[in-house]
């Protein structure tokens, strides 16, 4: 079933913005909030950015600040993958609108409370936000219908050999939104080397457009390709999108994941129970996660390019 309102928490880079404005211009979803969290940038960064991707997209939908940090580690940002600012030192002028009042945690448990409505949660950032969700209001892990995460590696990590970054941020968050029975959609870091791909000719075709969304993203994206001397970019969060847009992008296997939150070497990393056998033995957990293996590329890329040109 395909839900059409869904709630975005980010820590709004470069990938979370191209994100973002797919999502805004989706004739198929409609964003009902963005809650904000502590990671690519410090909040205060990742919230500007929220609004001003936010109005480079042409619409006007709440913005929540949330947590500032994890919840029981430091903070470490991410400023070498995504510029100073977040958004490749590019320049985008200061937003003329503003956060919200209320706290992201609040508009989370209030939203999902009172919901009678399915809203779909897309999350692109650490979790944060929606483990503090869950402690605040435990009864929330029933309200949420369904949750497509960007988080963590199948075969091996990012910022670790073994760990992706919005897990190895927080992995005591990630092991409490993992360990609950929200259903997830897991599309790590594996599925977006090949499947999540956009081409020079894709920016270029965006860049024709005069629409300021176009422009944003066509702006990143080139500020992707340049500072990795590559004709082409592969933006986690952006496939992560595409995926709870149009999940038939992609294939999937159900599968049990834990989060290490201990290990010396290994701290964050998703530990995904492959093994072919395992259903023989007893007594191991149930798979927990829908974990994408594969997205078709050449349907990523047009239902990119296609929401970001026809929709005007
Ligand atoms: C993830 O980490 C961040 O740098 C990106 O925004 C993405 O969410 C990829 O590991």
């Amino acid at each position: 079933m395909h839900i059409r309102n869904v709630i975005i928490d980010c820590d709004t880079g470069v990938d979370d913005a191209l994100a973002l404005l797919l999502a805004l211009r989706s004739p198929t979803l409609d964003v009902i909030g963005i809650t904000c969290v502590a990671g690519n940038v410090d909040i205060d960064k990742v919230v500007r950015n929220t609004l001003v991707t936010v109005e480079h997209a042409g619409k006007k939908v709440p913005v929540y600040r949330g947590a500032s940090g994890p919840l029981l580690c430091p903070l470490e940002t991410a400023a070498y993958a995504h510029g100073q600012d977040g958004l490749g030192n590019i320049g985008f002028p200061p937003p003329s609108g503003r956060e919200a009042a209320e706290h992201a945690v609040d508009f989370l448990v209030e939203t999902y409370m009172q919901a009678t409505q399915p809203v779909l949660l897309i999350t692109q950032a650490p979790l944060t936000n929606i483990a503090l969700a869950l402690l605040k209001e435990p009864r929330l892990a029933e309200r949420i219908p369904a949750m497509v995460m960007m988080a963590g590696g199948i075969d091996g990590g990012n910022v670790t050999a073994a760990a992706e970054f919005n897990v190895w941020v927080d992995p005591e968050a990630a092991d409490i939104v993992f360990r609950s029975p929200i259903p997830k959609t897991m599309v790590a870091l594996d599925p977006i080397r090949e499947g999540g791909t956009l081409e020079e000719s894709d920016i270029a075709a965006i860049e024709q457009s005069g629409a300021p969304w176009c422009q944003m993203a066509a702006r990143l994206a080139r500020w992707q390709m340049g500072r990795r001397w590559a004709a082409k970019i592969s933006p986690p969060d952006l496939a992560a999108m595409a995926v709870a847009i149009d999940p038939s992008i992609a294939q999937s296997e159900m599968y049990h994941v834990a989060i290490e939150t201990q290990g010396r070497h290994t701290r964050g990393m998703t530990v995904v129970d492959r093994r072919p056998f395992r259903r023989l033995r007893e007594g191991l957990p149930e798979p927990n996660v829908n974990t994408v293996t594969a997205i078709d590329n050449l349907r990523f890329r047009r239902l990119v390019t296609d929401t970001w040109r026809v929709q005007q």
